[in-house]
């Protein structure tokens, strides 16, 4: 089963585990540059969750695909930097075009007016979605950046997420196991 649902701080874990399986290539694409396991420790232990904002997608009750909302750090900034990851294996299903559309919703019902996605120019297949979202897209420091313009929140945004939020721990719920699942270990680097 999948269930689309917002990370909490306790769950940096699974987030590190998720990272980690990655392959090189793609694990470069998402952080612009190689990243080593200790890094990628070093960046979820880091996350300033107060102000970000992590979707999974979990299958089957592992974590195998997220979108990251990260507001800016002085408080009342209305700009905030968008991220996506998938694991191979669930590439090109709609996982990430759903993770961005999820994460686009809790970045209007925050109030941020503008969002950006930074990501290699050669990384087209990013691009492609993108667009689906947004389509001022300019070169920065030889990264592409994909800038999304959010809509001011309304009754609805409100409640379309509440709605959502409401699914997945209804559907949390559905698939608790009865012994808590072992831990896959990420892939060798
Ligand atoms: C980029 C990434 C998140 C996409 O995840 P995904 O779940 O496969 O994406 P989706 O299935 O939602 O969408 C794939 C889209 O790209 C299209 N696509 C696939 N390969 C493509 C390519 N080489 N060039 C252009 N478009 C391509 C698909 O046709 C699909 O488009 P459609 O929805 O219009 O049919 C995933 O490949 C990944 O994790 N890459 C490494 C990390 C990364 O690059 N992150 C972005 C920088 S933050």
């Amino acid at each position: 089963m999948l269930v689309i649902r917002k990370l909490l701080a306790h769950e940096r874990g699974e987030l590190s585990d998720h990272l980690l399986r990655m392959d090189e290539e793609d694990r470069r694409l998402r952080f612009g540059h190689a990243v080593s396991p200790e890094r990628i420790l070093a960046y979820a232990t880091a996350i300033r969750w107060p102000q970000t904002w992590i979707v999974g997608a979990f299958v089957d009750g592992v974590l195998r695909g997220v979108a990251e909302l990260r507001g800016g750090k002085r408080p009342g900034d209305r700009t905030a930097e968008l991220s996506v990851t998938v694991e191979r294996a669930y590439q090109d299903d709609g996982l990430a075009t759903r993770l961005l559309e999820t994460a686009l919703l809790i970045a209007r019902n925050r109030g941020f007016e503008s969002l950006f996605l930074l990501c290699l120019p050669e990384n087209v297949k990013m691009q492609h979605i993108a667009r689906k979202f947004g389509d001022r897209m300019s070169f920065q420091d030889g990264d592409v950046e994909l800038r999304i313009r959010s809509p001011q929140p309304d009754a609805l945004s409100f409640f379309a997420e509440a709605f959502g939020d409401a699914v997945a721990l209804w559907q949390t719920a559905l698939t608790w196991p009865a012994a808590p699942p072992t831990r896959e270990l990420p892939q060798a680097t």
